[in-house]
């Protein structure tokens, strides 16, 4: 069963509530929450006080991309605020695996993200304390970028990484340029969960768009 993460960042800020319903409403499984601290990625999107203020909204899991630096200082305003999940950067963590374990102490599943030019073989020391990898498949910062197809062969490996070591019900994420045209290419190559921006954000008709992600 794919998972449908419809990620706010792409959705109408001033009415963040609301729009964090309507995904709910429109068929989305987790909502996926991109804070971006302005050093590790260009933007700058919003932390722990705007993502309380939010999570009334909905009672469909809080995915929380922490795309910031020293990401072990903030877990828990994060798992305060409502994350029910999150997902570090490897790029970020000096002791990725102190803070992938610090994540599974305070009891929410740990995922760790890569970057378009990090090797898959960077998650070998730490794969088995995983829930979740998210394989980005755009230069992390912006919505509506466009798909990058060596993404694939980083999804297959890490399939591949997961399967020798009896590890399947690790969830496999993609991250950037999801759409209807790029869904069947990145299941076929291992995604479970797809996070989509514009493609449900942008659209009149989110059931729809939700609808044909699946
Ligand atoms: C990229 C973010 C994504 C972004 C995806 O930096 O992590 O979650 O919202 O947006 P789309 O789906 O529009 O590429
Ligand atoms: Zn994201």
């Amino acid at each position: 069963m794919t998972i449908i993460a419809p990620s706010i960042l792409s959705a109408d800020f001033s009415r963040l509530g609301e729009e964090i319903a309507a995904a709910e409403a429109a068929g989305g499984d987790w909502i996926h929450v991109d804070v971006m601290d302005g050093h590790f990625v260009p933007n700058l999107t919003f932390g722990p006080p705007v993502i309380a203020a939010v999570r009334s909204a909905t009672t469909l899991p809080f995915d929380v991309h922490l795309m910031i630096e020293r990401p072990e200082l903030s877990l828990h305003d994060y798992i305060a605020a409502g994350a029910d999940r999150i997902t570090v950067h490897a790029e970020t963590c000096t002791h990725l695996h102190r803070t992938v374990h610090s994540i599974k102490e305070k009891g929410l599943p740990a995922g760790v993200a890569l970057n378009p030019g990090t090797p898959v073989s960077l998650l070998e020391p730490v794969i088995h304390d995983l829930d979740l990898v998210l394989i980005m498949t755009v230069n992390p910062g912006f919505g509506g970028q466009s798909f990058i197809p060596y993404s694939l062969v980083k999804l297959r490996q890490v399939k591949s990484m997961l399967t020798e070591r009896g590890l399947e019900g690790v969830h496999v994420q993609v991250d950037g340029g999801i759409n209807a045209e790029t869904a069947p290419l990145v299941r076929e190559a291992g995604a479970n969960v797809l996070v989509a921006g514009n493609a449900v954000f942008a659209q009149q008709d989110r059931a729809a768009a939700i609808a044909a992600l699946r």
